[in-house]
């Protein structure tokens, strides 16, 4: 007899997270407030984890499951959604078996035997178009294609086989100027080896440099950032236990007796220019930017006085008790031989999942976007808009018993001043089980939503994902760069 489908009853399932397993398609979303703007033209893409089936070991983390993946088509004035699994190796195998085959978090140690050497890949936390492809990604393995229409699974993208390293990072840098995605990975020769792999890819999606050094252990890097002229990747003290994962334990340890070590080096550097910092125990997932002021390199971050992933236990098995983040800035002064940095803190509340005006990544920017909380996290979540000229913060709070996703900013034109154009916003209508996608000015974001789009279903739980305008999709090529490219051909500097 074939054991019935049941996921057990735990914490990471309850509530909003309960699974929803459901692949959907709706022409033409409910506009139940005010009206889309006819100049958001283009696609919100998002990708988050919907678990396929229950977890062989009957406990999980909710940064785990099999990634399903979002759209929602901008299209003069109507939005049209989609989901889908990434049917990748995982995927298919666990359909065919009618069961999880993949164990424990990351530990293939764990899984079942038939599946001994697949890849184990989830395809569950972002999506990013470049290159003309739209990559679904997820930090343990490489990107899947995804055809950016119907969101259909193409294939696993090695970059026609440039990319040695085993996995890529889920957060990318795109530069719009010059159409160049910057990405790396971690543990980039398998699992608890300490290699780090870097790579510019060009605007045509071909490996233009790489550079590969060793980590100080074999870590954990959820992100990292980039400037116009140099890249920074944080060693949090996490890190692979070979003994441990053979044992059956927990993929990442957390080390609170160790320091935070940075390195940065030139975007185009060589193994010898990677310059090592190091500070205070700390840890961060999300990035916000960095940016260079003359010889200073100022990385903003939501950065934890402590273990940002507390199911991440300690060596002796302690889970930590979790700390809230707040958005902080860490300087790396280039010029001075010290390998020390200061950090002061920006925001006056705990915040998450920061992004920009995707268009002043690694530059000089003033707004920053993210989820704020307050000092219970029960009582939901907000959108967050710092000026950084200010210091102000502005908040938009949905209703109570709401909670908000990731924001995506889209620009009114290519040309749009910073900060000017929209802010694209999934509400977790936590009461009523389904969500909304409120669509806000990003200059006025405490008046509420321009438009407010009603799903009659839920989009569990996607963690990031960004807004490629139509224009794009249609040419091959991002309008920022094209400007960009036109501006250099005719000698402005634009
Ligand atoms: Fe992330």
């Amino acid at each position: 007899m074939a054991e019935p489908i049941r996921f057990p009853d735990i914490p990471v399932y309850a509530g909003w997270g309960a699974p929803v397993r459901l692949e959907s398609e709706l022409r033409d979303l409910e506009v139940v407030q005010g009206k889309v703007p006819e100049d958001l033209n283009g696609t919100l893409y998002r990708c988050g984890p919907d678990p396929q089936y229950p977890p062989m070991r009957g406990d999980s983390i909710f940064i785990d499951g099999e990634g399903i993946a979002s759209m929602f088509r901008f299209d003069h004035g109507h939005v049209d959604f989609r989901t889908r699994y990434i049917r990748n190796e995982r995927f298919t195998l666990q359909e065919k078996a009618r069961r999880s085959l993949f164990g424990r978090y990351r530990n293939r140690y764990t899984d079942d035997a038939s599946v001994a050497g697949k890849n184990r890949g989830t395809a569950n936390t972002n999506a990013i178009w470049h290159g003309g492809k739209l990559l679904i990604l997820k930090e343990d393995s490489l990107p899947w294609e995804v055809d950016p229409d119907t969101l259909e699974t193409i294939r696993e993208w090695d970059y026609d086989g440039a990319v040695k390293a085993v996995s890529m990072t889920a957060h990318p840098k795109l530069d719009l100027d010059t159409g160049e995605l910057l990405t790396f990975s971690y543990q980039a020769k398998g699992d608890a080896t300490t290699d780090v792999a870097f790579y510019v890819v060009d605007k045509h999606g071909k490996i233009a440099h790489e550079l590969w050094f060793n980590a100080p252990w074999a870590p954990m890097v959820h992100d990292f950032a980039v400037t116009e002229t140099h890249v920074v990747i944080p060693f949090f003290p996490f890190e692979t236990d070979l003994g441990v994962i053979k044992g059956g334990g927990p993929f990442y340890q957390w080390h609170p007796e160790r320091q935070t070590v940075v390195a940065v080096f030139p975007r185009r550097g060589r193994p010898d220019e990677v310059r090592w910092f190091r500070g205070p125990t700390t840890s961060a997932g999300h990035m916000m930017n960095a940016t260079m002021e003359g010889s200073k390199l100022h990385l903003d971050l939501c950065l934890y006085q402590g273990n940002c992933f507390p199911f991440f236990p300690t060596p002796e098995g302690k889970e930590t008790e979790p700390v809230p983040p707040f958005l902080s800035r860490m300087t790396f002064d280039l010029a001075s031989n010290s390998d020390g940095y200061e950090t002061k803190q920006l925001s006056p509340m705990p915040c998450e999942m920061p992004r920009t005006d995707d268009r002043y990544q690694g530059r000089a920017y003033r707004h920053g976007y993210m989820i704020c909380f307050g000092p219970d996290r029960a009582g939901g979540s907000m959108l967050g808009h710092l000026d950084h000229a200010s210091g102000k913060l502005k908040l938009w709070n949905p209703e109570e018993a709401s909670g908000i996703q990731e924001p995506c900013f889209a620009p009114r034109r290519p040309d749009a001043p910073e900060g000017d154009g929209y802010l694209l916003v999934l509400v977790n209508r936590i009461k009523e089980m389904r969500n909304d996608l409120a669509v806000l000015d990003a200059q006025k974001i405490e008046a509420g939503p321009v438009a407010l789009i009603r799903l009659p279903t839920r989009v569990r739980m996607t963690f990031h994902g960004m807004w490629v305008p139509a224009q794009a999709l249609e040419t091959g090529i991002y309008p920022v760069t094209a400007m960009h490219e036109a501006a250099a051909r005719a000698g402005v500097h634009a």
